[in-house]
């Protein structure tokens, strides 16, 4: 923790959208009366019938149930691209920055309309229609945002699976929300690298019963590729047979608009599913007041669209608000590790949004790499996905931005749909590691283990307890399991599976997961997950898997792997195992170190003493807990003795 105090600058105070006395006053009216603040604020995009209602949400356990807008009716494609095409259709909606640096596009919002009609008639020429899903697998390129717009238009729920996943995890995702059709690419090309995409979409498919009907195929390398006749068509050859003229469908404002898949403590990941309207009006609005976006702005965000980032602050929030959205296929170090910063001043970019992971690893680097660029452009600064070390906000503000540009550090969920904690640049000053304050409508509570709400400076679990209109609605097909995983833990509020801690001036410090969910470079990971992939090794016969800390991925995967009787713990067999683990869900669940234990520490009645093994993986020997309820607690000393230390 730091307790280092930035003050506002008078100018951010005078320029911004909000400064503080307005943020006091904006966010008492939305959480005084939610139905006036937001039925003002929900006409900031355009509907095809107005809403008469705003909010009809209920957290009572047995009866979640989350409607915002209910009766308006509004299209997002029409918001992100129709509306904007008057006043600025030569304006350029996405820059697109390739792999190599030699590459990049520039995409009007006129050009957008084209691409994402054309793609909306090959949609439903092969009898996509609302309601149906549809699966993206994508890399980085601007078809990603074509494919999303092309099913918001046509009302079809578009599921995005982030091209790093393996073909079973694919296959699991597609099966699910039963898609019968994947827009895919040939390869995708990252840091000089080709990923096979085609290749996994057909090993995918043959895993599942009954196939997909269509396979859309965007040419990025040109790589050759099978194509299934009468399956499988090449994107460039269906759109040139289609006119790029396409109604907008009418959707409710509660028709799904996307599932995207994220990892939960148990099971199998969840398909959280998002609506159309309240979300729509609350990632516009998150991301105009948060990165104060004016209209000329360039604007950055580095995520990939197969996460619930590149959703709200690459496509629908900042096309919703007409802005200029740069979207980036390639990574931080390469060619080089000045890779961000060139292209911060080849684009000119005002806004960048990025994750500490690639902070921190670009801090390894040293000041000269970022110092050698110039960076003028940049007025703010964002961090996402985990919390941000103090030493790394440091180094992101007065190297990168040169302490001119303020930080906003951004707590948020893929449940969430948008941001719900954050500084506002213009009111909030900021403190180092701490998210601050909730955005407009956000009523974040710290409760202790027992449900109990803390008053004051505390720290505790982090539970909402009121619904915002980006909330997710309920997991795809399993309504039970989303009140279950959500409301019943705390029941009546929205559990968030964070701890935090609260100040005395009333500001938020995310303090990372209570629960299995573990979060790597910023993607998040659930721990049964990885081991359900372990135990499916024909070697292995029990696997726990807990977080420990790294430097630069905030946390790493920590395996500990009972082998069968029989097998010899090898150097050999752990290579292979995090090789299979990667194929099994995809590299970014590879384990950083596994360790061999000839037991696990189990209580009498055989569960596994998690706390235990975190605790081991941390090195926090002295606080193990009490270990008396063990059946066998010469595991532990074992556990301690081949302590895994590759960092
Ligand atoms: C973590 C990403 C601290 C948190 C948008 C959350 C953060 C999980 C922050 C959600 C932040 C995200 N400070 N922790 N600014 N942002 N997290 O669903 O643990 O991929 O629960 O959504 O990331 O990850 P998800």
């Amino acid at each position: 923790m730091s307790d280092k105090i930035y003050d506002v600058p008078s100018e951010w105070a005078q320029k911004a959208y909000v400064d503080d006395a307005h943020y006091q006053s904006m966010y008492a009216a939305s959480v005084n009366d939610p139905n006036a603040f937001w039925g003002e604020h929900g006409k900031r995009i355009d509907w095809f019938t107005p809403y008469t209602k705003v909010k009809n949400t209920s957290f009572d356990p047995g009866h979640v149930s989350i409607k915002w807008f209910e009766d308006g009716i509004t299209n997002v494609a029409y918001n992100c691209v129709d509306r904007h095409l008057e006043t600025r259709g030569d304006q350029v909606a996405i820059i697109w920055e390739g792999d190599s640096p030699d590459e990049s596009r520039n995409i009007t919002y006129r050009e957008l309309s084209s691409e994402v009609n054309k793609l909306a008639n090959v949609l439903r020429n092969r009898g996509v229609e609302k309601g149906d899903r549809v699966t993206i697998y994508l890399p980085m390129i601007p078809e990603a945002a074509f494919a999303m717009l092309a099913c918001a238009r046509l009302g079809a729920v578009h599921s995005i699976v982030f091209g790093g996943f393996s073909p079973d995890s694919l296959a699991g995702r597609v099966a699910d929300c039963g898609s019968k059709c994947i827009i895919t690419a040939d390869e995708g090309l990252r840091g000089g690298r080709k990923v096979p995409l085609k290749a996994n979409v057909d090993a995918a498919i043959a895993q599942i019963e009954g196939g997909v009907d269509h396979v859309i195929v965007v040419r990025r390398t040109g790589g050759k590729v099978d194509m299934t006749p009468g399956r499988d068509v090449y994107y460039d050859e269906a759109c040139a047979m289609v006119t790029d003229e396409c109604p907008a469908e009418h959707v409710h404002a509660e028709d799904p608009l996307f599932i995207l898949y994220t990892s939960g403590s148990t099971g199998k990941p969840k398909g959280v599913l998002h609506t159309t309207g309240g979300y729509l009006v609350y990632a516009s609005m998150t991301h105009q007041y948060i990165f104060d976006y004016h209209p000329g702005d360039i604007y950055w965000c580095t995520a990939d669209v197969g996460w619930v980032t590149g959703h709200s602050y690459i496509v629908y929030g900042p096309l919703a608000n007409g802005a200029t959205t740069l979207m980036f296929e390639g990574i931080p170090n390469y060619p080089s590790v000045s890779r961000f910063w060139d292209v911060i001043d080849k684009h000119q970019v005002n806004i960048f949004y990025t994750a500490p992971t690639a902070i921190r690893s670009l801090m390894q680097a040293g000041e000269e790499p970022v110092k050698r660029t110039s960076r003028s452009s940049l007025r703010l600064l964002g961090s996402v996905g985990e919390p941000i070390n103090p030493e790394a906000w440091e180094w992101y503000y007065r190297v990168v931005g040169e302490e001119r540009c303020p930080i906003v550090d951004t707590w948020w969920q893929t449940e969430t749909g948008g941001i719900l904690i954050t500084p506002l640049p213009g009111a909030t000053k900021l403190k180092p590691g701490s998210a601050t304050r909730p955005f407009f409508g956000v009523l974040p509570e710290v409760v202790d283990a027992e449900g109990k709400v803390l008053e004051g400076a505390c720290e505790g679990n982090l539970v909402i307890a009121d619904s915002w209109p980006g909330q997710m609605r309920t997991v795809y097909g399993d309504h039970e399991r989303f009140e279950q995983t959500y409301f019943s833990t705390y029941p009546g509020k929205y559990f968030t599976g964070d701890g935090c801690r609260r100040d005395a001036d009333g500001f938020y410090w995310i303090t990372g997961r209570v629960d299995d969910v573990i979060n790597v470079s910023g993607h998040r990971m659930g721990t049964a997950e990885v081991e359900s992939a372990l135990v499916a090794h024909p070697k292995v016969s029990e696997a726990a898997v807990v977080g420990f800390p790294h430097d630069i991925k905030g946390q790493g995967i920590y395996a500990y792997v009972t082998l069968m009787d029989g097998q010899e713990p090898t150097e050999e067999l752990r290579k292979e195992l995090v090789n299979w683990v990667r194929r099994e869900i995809g590299p970014i669940a590879s384990p950083d170190l596994i360790q061999f234990a000839p037991g696990l520490p189990k209580t009498r009645s055989g569960k596994i003493m998690r706390r235990i093994l975190r605790k081991i993986a941390e090195d926090q020997f002295e606080s193990l807990g009490d270990t008396s309820t063990l059946a066998d607690p010469g595991v532990v000393e074992d556990l301690i003795h081949n302590r895994q230390n590759k960092r």
